[in-house]
């Protein structure tokens, strides 16, 4: 089966993105600059191609999407700025750009930071959903984004670093710290669409494995990629001594676990009453990417 080309949606995610973010023109303006390097740099938008996609298998309109792909990329970007900064894992290269604090300072990109998670919430409640769908969406994403998501997995991140730790944690650490939010695409996108209990059992199924494997692929690439082909530094997590699949389980055993976890997939997608066509290719992408 030819790959779906996600083209179309990435722009519309970027259009989105565009429309939410601040004027550069305006002040405060150097502010302003930070988020939008931190945003507009060229990322996969893995988020809200999810978003788009389980939203419109189940029957959604791709303009009744577009506030929640956006949402969810910005509360991204945002940990993204966090996670590079010097106090975190003090990377300088991001997207193949310099990270938001060396092209501008390490204030501005926590500031930078904070405002783009401010920001995805003002734009996802302005989303066309009724208010009770709107407010359920709202909720998904501070959950996926807060102590019980990325926050919470970043912490545990944090206490693991030069840590030996047990194999079940180091699985809770990637479902929080990547997972959550790659899940909480999936979500939004289903309660965009209104998804029938069933179908929302399916696709959990489906995100929770996605997101693992995001995370094992990203440990992986972080070994076996390059600088110029990742966009960031390689080779950060064994330098810093980083809680990860292959530093724990090996590389063969790594990508074993990514096969197991696109099985998983592949069931829970076989099984969903939908179209599911793109659900499935975004699946290969995240087991099969080179970046
Ligand atoms: C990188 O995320 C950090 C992780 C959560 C693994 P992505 O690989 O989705 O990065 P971008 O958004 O495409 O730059
Ligand atoms: C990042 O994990 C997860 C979040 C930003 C929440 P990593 O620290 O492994 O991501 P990269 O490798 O810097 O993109
Ligand atoms: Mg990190
Ligand atoms: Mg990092
Ligand atoms: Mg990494």
């Amino acid at each position: 089966m030819a790959a779906p080309d996600f083209a179309p949606w990435r722009m519309r995610a970027e259009a989105a993105l565009e429309r939410a973010l601040p004027d550069p023109a305006t002040a405060p303006r150097r502010l302003h600059a930070a988020m939008r390097h931190g945003v507009l740099n060229g990322g996969k938008r893995m988020r809200p191609l999810l978003v788009y996609a389980t939203g419109t298998a189940l029957g959604a309109r791709e303009a009744d999407l577009d506030a929640a792909a956006a949402a969810v990329e910005l509360v991204h970007c945002y940990s993204l700025v966090h996670d590079d900064l010097p106090a975190m894992d003090d990377d300088d290269l991001r997207r193949g750009q310099p990270t938001v604090h060396v092209a501008f300072d390490e204030a501005t990109a926590i500031l930078a930071g904070d405002a783009l998670q401010t920001l995805a919430f003002e734009a996802l409640a302005a989303a066309p959903q009724a208010p009770a769908q709107r407010i359920s969406m709202l909720a998904e994403l501070a959950r996926a984004s807060g102590v019980a998501g990325m926050c919470g997995g970043q912490a545990l991140d944090i206490d693991a670093t030069g840590q030996a730790i047990a194999l079940i944690e180091l699985e809770r650490l990637h479902a929080l710290k990547t997972g959550a939010l790659l899940r909480c695409a999936v979500r939004l996108g289903a309660l965009a669409a209104n998804a029938t209990p069933a179908q929302a059992e399916q696709l959990d199924r489906y995100a929770d494995a996605l997101g693992l494997a995001y995370q094992v692929r990203d440990d992986l690439l972080d070994i076996e990629g390059d600088a110029a082909t990742l966009g960031k530094t390689a080779g950060k997590d064994i330098a810093q001594d980083k809680a990860t699949f292959p530093a724990l389980l090996g590389v063969d055993a790594s990508r074993a676990r990514l096969e197991e976890l696109s099985a998983v997939m592949r069931q829970a997608l076989d099984a969903l009453d939908a179209e599911t066509g793109a659900l499935h290719a975004l699946a290969r992408q995240v087991v099969e990417r080179s970046h």
